[in-house]
């Protein structure tokens, strides 16, 4: 049993559990949850989740719950995990912050540690262990603080980006789309409405075979140019999403953001016609009992046009992004 304490972005904290529990199902673990406070809970699991803790985009704070006693903790186990040579050159921690009322002190982790591994040292600058001392539920526990995947995600936010017009998608957002398009790495991803990449660099880097289009040419010398910026691979091709350049059964995944008719173009075609001719052709490529994720407002009867094409609708999330704005997310099973 692996256990764990996260919390969730809480601005959007129901799309932040979906992608969770999606990437829960991508990888097979079987888990249960249990809020401890608002937007935080324990996590139980059969398997280890760091690795999903690196595809998700929306939680903000993931720690593994190593025990309570720090003389009954495998460190030798931790540490070697982290070890890259077979010399064994010392390894370093940092114990970062110990929660108020803590009975367990940083002399008795440094004893404990220490008497295991004699060659490890403190390090405040570059350590390669994080370490912290939590109260949960009135015990004190010995958590280590893990990466996520927004960690990384942050760093390419629209702002730091050098090209980013009105209709591009914010990194985050991008990376729990494609999260919910139930993906593992080296599967076949496909964003159709492509327009500057912004989810094709996250599927880029999340590992799955990227690939992506747009009816607008500029559009996709973008996606390229801000692909080779991040230094990713993907295939980005101009063609229309009424008619996709791919054979049936051939996308494991589809997750996109399609024009509303605001500020973004729909090249003079009604926005539902664009939506029953996309829905159609996503149908027709995506593979049996696989996953297409779309954005889309409130004036697209998406529900009803995809269940008609044959479809399962499994889930619609609704975020108000601005006053003119509700964005629609639709989670769509062929
Ligand atoms: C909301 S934008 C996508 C923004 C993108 N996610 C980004 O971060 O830059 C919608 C895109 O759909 C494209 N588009 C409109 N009609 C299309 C069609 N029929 N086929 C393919 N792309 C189309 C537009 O050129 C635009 O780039």
């Amino acid at each position: 049993m692996f256990s764990y304490r996260i919390t969730f972005d809480g601005s959007l904290r129901d799309l932040a559990m979906i992608e969770f529990l999606s990437l829960i199902n991508t990888y097979g673990a079987s888990v249960n949850m249990q809020e401890i406070k608002y937007k935080t809970f324990l996590v139980d699991s059969n398997i280890p989740l760091e690795a999903i803790f690196l595809r998700s985009a929306l939680i903000t704070r993931a720690e593994r719950i190593l025990g309570s006693d720090p003389w009954n903790i495998d460190w030798n186990k931790l540490f070697n995990s982290f070890s890259t040579d077979s010399n064994n050159i010392a390894l370093t921690y940092r114990i970062e912050k110990i929660e108020p009322n803590c009975k367990i002190g940083i002399k008795d982790i440094d004893a404990a540690i220490r008497s295991t591994i004699p060659n490890v040292r403190v390090s405040m600058t570059y350590p390669q262990i994080v370490l912290c001392v939590r109260k949960i539920q009135k015990h004190d526990f010995i958590c280590q603080p893990l990466k996520t995947g927004r960690d990384y995600c942050l760093e390419r936010q629209l702002k730091y980006r050098p090209y980013a017009p009105s209709a591009a998608m914010d990194s985050l957002l991008s990376r729990a789309l494609v999260n919910l398009s139930h993906l593992l790495p080296n599967e076949i991803f496909l964003d159709p409405f492509c327009g500057t990449g912004s989810l094709l660099i996250e599927a880029a880097f999340m590992g799955l075979k990227t690939f992506g289009s747009d009816i607008n040419p500029q559009h996709v010398r973008a996606s390229r140019m801000l692909l080779e910026y991040y230094n990713v691979q993907a295939t980005v091709r101009i063609a229309d999403a009424r008619d996709l350049p791919f054979e049936d059964n051939f996308i494991d995944g589809i997750a996109t953001d399609p024009p509303y008719g605001l500020s973004s173009s729909t090249y003079g075609e009604s926005l539902y016609r664009l939506y029953e001719k996309f829905l159609g052709e996503g149908y027709r490529v995506l593979k049996d009992s696989r996953f297409l994720v779309t954005c889309f407002t409130p004036n697209i009867p998406v529900t009803e046009l995809a269940k008609s094409i044959g479809f399962e609708v499994l889930d619609v999330i609704t975020m108000r992004v601005h006053s003119k704005l509700t964005r629609l997310i639709g989670i769509l099973r062929s």
